[in-house]
């Protein structure tokens, strides 16, 4: 069996040894498309693959027909919006994640970009601090719950809304549970997005969910550009001096606001939040397990296609 490893951003080596590892004895055989500038170049990868491990990586249609023998598809992360599921149905490929796999890592990346921007992103001049403000956690999923972990270490009242989520799972980690999202964004100094990219999602953080903010909010997205009104968050930006926005899921209108708003935006040059060694390490030897055991033994707990 063949297992593509195709990441256009790479894991860390030391994940990518684990990844072998588990593969070896499975008697499995790795190859290794990192860094691909061209789409051909994962088109003429995946041809041979009985199975494939990516991050951000678009799978669509194209990618499944070059795949003749694909079987498997495991996302080594959380958000699987880069997979045409449909598409791997109609393939008869399995879709699995790998939940959990790399949630702390980008909820301490919240703090790293929560902190910046109270510190008014280390321009030198007085800002403020995390504790005591109030944290608002929109959707309670594997990072927010991360993220809830740490802002108690901070010294802050959290708060999250997620109605997938039961409430005593809140309760149970000290979060106090909001129904209703105008709360959540006018009750809390700092909202971290969670929720993920979806029809009901996407374009849904806009102009008048931002400036229900209280003063100096400060709005944290680690989630995904595609959640966010992007024009309505310029707009709120330009009425409202006092809110800041910073993100780890850079814009398509990164330079207007760079320019338009400069020190109240900040973004990661590439998504950062799962870019550790810990993080690679457990997602990618944890993508690898979950081909194993479909291959080997037929089981998939983690599939997200039908
Ligand atoms: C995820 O959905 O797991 C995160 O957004 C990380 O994505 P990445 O593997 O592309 O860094």
């Amino acid at each position: 069996m063949k297992v593509l490893v195709a990441t256009e951003k790479p894991f860390a080596a030391v994940a990518v040894d684990g990844i072998r590892k588990v593969l070896d004895e499975a008697g499995y055989e790795l190859a290794l498309l990192e860094k691909y500038t061209d789409r051909q170049q994962l088109l003429d990868a995946v041809a041979d693959a009985d199975a494939m491990i990516i991050r951000s990586d678009k799978v669509d249609a194209e990618v499944l027909d070059a795949a003749k023998n694909l079987k498997i598809v495991v996302r080594a992360g959380a958000g699987y919006d880069n997979v045409d599921l449909a598409a791997a149905t109609a393939h008869g490929v399995c879709v699995e994640n790998t939940p959990g796999q790399n949630s702390n890592a980008v909820a301490e990346l919240v703090f790293g970009m929560a902190v910046m921007a109270v510190r008014n992103m280390y321009n030198g001049t007085s800002g403020s601090e995390l504790k005591g403000k109030r944290l608002g956690i929109h959707a309670f999923g594997q990072v927010g719950r991360n993220v809830a972990r740490i802002a108690k270490g901070f010294g802050m009242e959290v708060c999250a809304l997620d109605p997938y989520c039961p409430e005593e799972v809140m309760v149970a980690a000290g979060v106090e549970p909001v129904k209703d999202i105008k709360a959540l964004y006018s009750g809390n100094q700092v909202v971290s997005l969670h929720i993920p990219a979806t029809a009901e999602t996407k374009g849904s953080v806009g102009y008048d969910l931002i400036t229900l903010l209280p003063k100096n909010g400060v709005l944290v997205n680690t989630a995904r550009k595609e959640v966010m009104d992007e024009e309505g968050l310029r707009k709120a930006l330009a009425d409202r001096p006092d809110l800041k926005y910073v993100a780890d899921v850079k814009p398509d209108n990164a330079e207007v606001l760079l320019a338009e708003f400069p020190g109240r935006v900040f973004f990661t040059p590439k998504k950062m939040g799962a870019q550790t060694a810990e993080a690679n390490i457990n997602a990618g030897i944890a993508a690898a397990r979950q081909i194993v055991e479909f291959l080997r033994d037929g089981k998939a707990p983690f599939r997200v296609n039908k």
